[in-house]
Formats: structure tokens, sequence, C-alpha cells
């Protein structure tokens, strides 16, 4: 099926672009390059005329809605005021920050703020690694974690682009995601007794150059997995009594998108630096770090009028004046993006309406599977939802042109998904998705699959 053979327009926009654009672009789009032209809250329309009920949410960014009028409003007001000024205080970052401030696991974060998750995951290993003993300057992470695509982030990305290549004595500490549909140690859930938690735990231990462990809360483009209950419980105690910095990358799941605004309000860890997030300016590019104020702080700074130290001892601490800011990094239309964000989080009460909605959609799943066995497992939390498709539930092999099928047939119906390599789809809609935008895409969803897959009636 090729859904793009009536889309003339965006046939002659992509033959335009594909001799100039590199080819390292998103897989999903050169499988379905559609055009799309505007939308509105959960609705995407391309420049064909065409009309999808959006399951993509920008890639996880459409926090309040595409396009939401508040936020559209505030930024428009600040685009005829200030655009940059690099670094100045202005009232809105001060509210931005007491807002956020509130919604910190606890009252010691402090913030600086970036442009983009990899540029912020990368501030965060900066300055965990420029706070621990030289004799620990190695990274713990997940096998199939995902933290970024620059230099710096990858140096804790295992397999998910190729190998890691760093030399070996700066290479990651592998720690496999204890992903409970395919438990990396072939244990069964509910009796494994979080066997995972007593070997990622005995390997923190071992590992006496290990000083900052570098996680995703719930494993995002890895395949959409959170960890069995109890898992941090082991983990993070470990982490603490070994003084080993804990970062959490809430680049995806930050901003409400698991139902809470961060998703770690959920493991009762407190993590001592938090990247977060995609939805923060609602699909303005703006992300923050907040660190304990003993990393992202030195209060003599704010104390003495001028610097002491040459330029070149300055920028290797984060904390120093000039080493830690950014061109773009809180700048007035960022942060008026943010605040009318924040401003919206709260009058839609987005927490509460994210698990409603994601409810429908996990129990939506559920039925479909109950019909259909390339369904392997559906899962979630709040609006980030995973719906494995497998060739045969017993192996589990993954159904990765299914997958592909799918996504082109459900655009061709007027629903645009997300499906990744390991034949997962992604459910990641605007966190302001209606209920009855939520009960028709899974009708979409339902009936392009039947029409690639037979179904029968069956209860397991
Ligand atoms: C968990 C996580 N960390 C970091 C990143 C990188 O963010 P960016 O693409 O804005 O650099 C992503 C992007 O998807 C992500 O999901």
């Amino acid at each position: 099926m090729d859904p793009l053979q009536t889309k003339h327009r965006s046939r002659e926009i992509w033959g335009a672009e594909v001799p100039l654009l590199s080819s390292g672009i998103t897989s999903l789009t050169r499988y379905l390059p559609i055009s799309f032209d505007r939308a509105e809250n959960d609705v995407l329309y391309d420049v064909d005329g065409a009309r999808y009920l959006d399951w993509s949410g920008g890639t996880l960014t459409a926090s309040t809605g595409h396009c939401n009028p508040h936020v559209a409003a505030a930024i428009k007001a600040q685009l005829d005021r200030l655009w940059n000024i690099h670094d100045h205080p202005s009232a809105t970052r001060a509210n931005v920050m007491r807002r956020l401030h509130e919604r910190m696991p606890s009252d010691d974060y402090v913030f600086q703020f970036y442009t983009t998750g990899s540029e912020t995951v990368e501030a965060a290993l900066r300055a965990a690694l420029a706070s621990v003993s030289i004799r620990r300057h190695r990274i713990a992470s997940f096998v199939e974690g995902y933290h970024g695509k620059t230099k710096g982030s990858l140096m804790a990305v295992h397999a998910l682009f190729g190998r890691n290549v760093q030399p070996a004595h700066l290479a990651p500490l592998a720690l496999a995601f204890p992903n409970c549909y395919r438990c990396p140690y072939g244990k069964e859930r509910g009796s494994c007794g979080l066997h995972c938690a007593q070997v990622h735990s005995e390997a923190l231990e071992a590992d006496r150059s290990i000083g900052v462990f570098l996680f995703e809360p719930i494993l995002g483009t890895g395949g959409v997995h959170g960890a069995p209950d109890g898992y941090w419980d082991i983990v993070g105690a470990t982490c603490k009594r070994l003084g080993i910095l804990l970062i959490a990358d809430e680049v995806s799941t930050g901003a409400f998108r698991t139902g809470t605004f961060l998703a770690v309000e959920r493991f009762e860890i407190d993590p001592d630096l938090i990247a977060f997030a995609k939805g923060l300016g609602s699909g303005f590019p703006t992300m923050a770090l907040a660190g304990r104020r003993e990393l992202l702080r030195d209060s003599s700074v704010f104390e003495r009028e001028s610097d002491p130290l040459p330029e070149s001892v300055r920028l290797q601490n984060f904390r120093a004046p000039g080493s830690s800011s950014s061109t773009f990094g809180g700048n007035p239309l960022a942060m008026a993006a943010i605040d009318a964000t924040l401003d919206e989080f709260e009058r839609l009460e987005i927490g509460e309406h994210v698990n409603a909605v994601g409810a429908v959609l996990l129990a939506g799943f559920t039925e479909i599977a109950r019909a259909c066995d390339a369904i392997g497992d559906v899962r979630g939390y709040g609006l980030m939802l995973g719906v494995e498709l497998v060739k045969d539930r017993t192996t589990k092999e993954a159904a990765r042109d299914l997958a592909i099928e799918l996504y082109k047939r459900c655009a061709a119906h007027g629903l645009l998904i997300k499906v990744d390599a390991q034949g997962i789809v992604h459910v990641t809609p605007p966190l302001t998705h209606t209920i009855e935008h939520a009960a028709d895409a899974l009708e979409i969803f339902r009936s392009c699959l039947e029409q690639l897959q037979s179904f029968e009636g069956h209860d397991d």
C-alpha cells in the first residue's frame, strides 16, 4: 500500500528535498514522506488536504496540543518584545524557575536551561563528572537506553546506533534493562525476586570506576519499558550507598508524559540531576537541567564581582561563571513558552487527563490483543504506550514488516502512528488527546491491523 500515491504536493516537496538532504533523517519519514501543513490539538493536516489523528505527538513535544492558543499567544506577545539577550535576568525566567522548583522531588534543586535533549544530557554528564573523583570517571547506563546523538550523549549509549566507540577504559558499564516481557536473565515476571536489581547492584558495587548512573526512568526509544516495582528501591539505595550520582534522563518522560510531572515520582528516587523535557515548551525547542545545588552552583560566584580564574581553568568547571550557559538557553521566547505551558498544565489538570486517556487506550489495545495474536504485549504509563507486534507469541520474534505496513495503512486511513525497528508501535499522542479522538483512533488502528492480520476471537 502506498498512501503517497495521491499526495501530489507531498511528492513534489519530497522530490525537491531528497537531492539536498542527509540520509540520516528518520526512517519513518523516508517510508512515508508526507508533508504536514498545520495542526490543531491532536489533529494534523497535510499539504494535500488529508486529516490525521496524531499518535506521534510531534515526537513527544506536543504536550498541550499542537498550536495551543494560550502558548501561541504568549510566544507571539514575546516575539514583539525581545528574542534573545543572553542570560540577563528576566521576570519570566524567575517565574519559570519558581514554578519548576515547586515540582521538583525536593527543595534542593537549581536550574540551567538548554535547547535540545542531547545538549542537556551532556550538560548533566559534565556537571556530574566534574563532581566525582577522577578515579570514578566511568558511567553506567542501560544497554537499550537512548540519550541523544551528540558525541557527549553518545558516550552513554551502547547499542542503538551501532556499538559504543569509546576506548575500553571510558566505555560505559552496560546494564541490561529490566524488561519483564523479555527478561534478559531468563526469569518470569512475579517469581524472579527482582533478580535484575540484585545483578545490577552487584555490578555497580564491583566496579569502583563507576561514578555516575545515567538512566531513563521509562525506556522510550528502546521500547517503552518500565522497571518492575521495587527495582529502583534496591538499585537507587545501592547508588546512594556507593556515592554514585544518579542522572534521570526525563527528556521523553518529563512534563507529564507518563501522568506525573516527572516519571521518577513513581519510583520515589531523588536523582542528583534531571534532564527534561521535550514537552516543556509545548513544542517550542527548550529544555531544562535541574540539579542538586552543590552540583550546579557555587554560591561564592554570585558574591564576587570578578572571576580570578583564567579562562582555560574556568571552562572545565561547570559551576564557574560562563561555564554552563549556551547561546539560546533560557531565551525569552523559550521562557514565555514554558511559563504558558505550565499555565495550561494547571488549567487542564493535565496529569489526571493523561491518566484517563491513557487508561482508555491501554484498555482498547488489550481488547484488540485478545483477538489478534500479532500483538505480543501491551504496556505503558500515562500517554507513553507501547504495542509490541510479534510473529509468534511464544518465540516473540519481532514483526518488523507488519509494523511498517501498519504504519502506512494507518496513515492512509487518517492515523499517524510511530513504529520502531523492533516492531513496537509507540503511542505518544499530544497530552490533550481527547477521549473521543482516542476512541476513533483505536478503531482505525484495529481495522488496519485486521486488514493485515487475521483476527480470531480467543481469550488468552
Ligand atoms: C530519553 C532521551 N534523551 C535524549 C534525547 C535527545 O534529545 P534531542 O533529540 O532533543 O537531542 C531523546 C530524544 O528522543 C530522548 O528520548
